[in-house]
């Protein structure tokens, strides 16, 4: 298994890959464009010619970048692909100099054995305005939000007074 960043050329397994965990609401559904546009983003593993997972760092900033669209192909699962998705995706967290990996998801229990822990969402106002208003499921969440490094230091928002009208958001 070897890791390395995606290019153009990837962009279609990638679309694959992640469209196997969005009908259930794992991972968000990623367009083609939205792919390209931020395929630099993406570390992928390969498996001899076979890209085999992918996962993505978005970065706010120095203080923030968020971990997203990890998946590992069904039938690879449980030999370790994950893991080294993870540790890549970690060190070039560590590359950039940030001081705070954050991610949002349904298996905590994963995450933790890379160090990451619980944090409340509203600390993480980052997120919040770059998807989470956008969400049907803005007040009724299941994921849990984790980070490892240090929190940024913000004003938590107030997401009880967050009233979005979200078929305006979604036009
Ligand atoms: C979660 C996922 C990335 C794990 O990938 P994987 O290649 O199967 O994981 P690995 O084989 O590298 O396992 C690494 C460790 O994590 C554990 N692990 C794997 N899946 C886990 C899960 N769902 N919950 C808790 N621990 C898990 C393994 O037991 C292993 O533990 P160990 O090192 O103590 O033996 C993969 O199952 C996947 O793509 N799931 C669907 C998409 C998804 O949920 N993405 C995350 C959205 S936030």
């Amino acid at each position: 298994m070897l890791t390395r960043r995606a290019i153009l050329p990837d962009v279609e397994q990638i679309h694959k890959l992640i469209a196997v965990y969005s009908p259930d609401g794992t991972l968000l559904p990623r367009t083609l464009a939205e792919l390209s546009e931020n395929v630099r983003d993406f570390v992928v593993v390969e498996d001899g010619d076979e890209i085999i997972a992918c996962g993505a760092l978005h970065f706010y900033g120095r203080h923030l970048t968020e971990i997203r669209s990890i998946a590992v192909c069904p039938t690879h699962k449980g030999k370790g692909a994950g893991r080294v998705l993870i540790e890549a995706l970690l060190e070039e967290a560590e590359l950039h100099k940030i001081k705070c990996v954050c991610l949002f998801t349904r298996i905590p229990d994963f995450f933790a054995k890379f160090g990451f822990d619980y944090a409340s969402r509203e600390v993480l106002p980052d997120k919040i305005y770059k998807d989470c208003l956008k969400c049907p499921r803005l007040h009724a969440c299941d994921e849990v939000a984790m980070y490892r490094g240090s929190l940024p230091k913000v004003t938590p928002v107030k997401l009880e007074d967050i009233h979005v009208p979200i078929t305006a958001l979604r036009a």
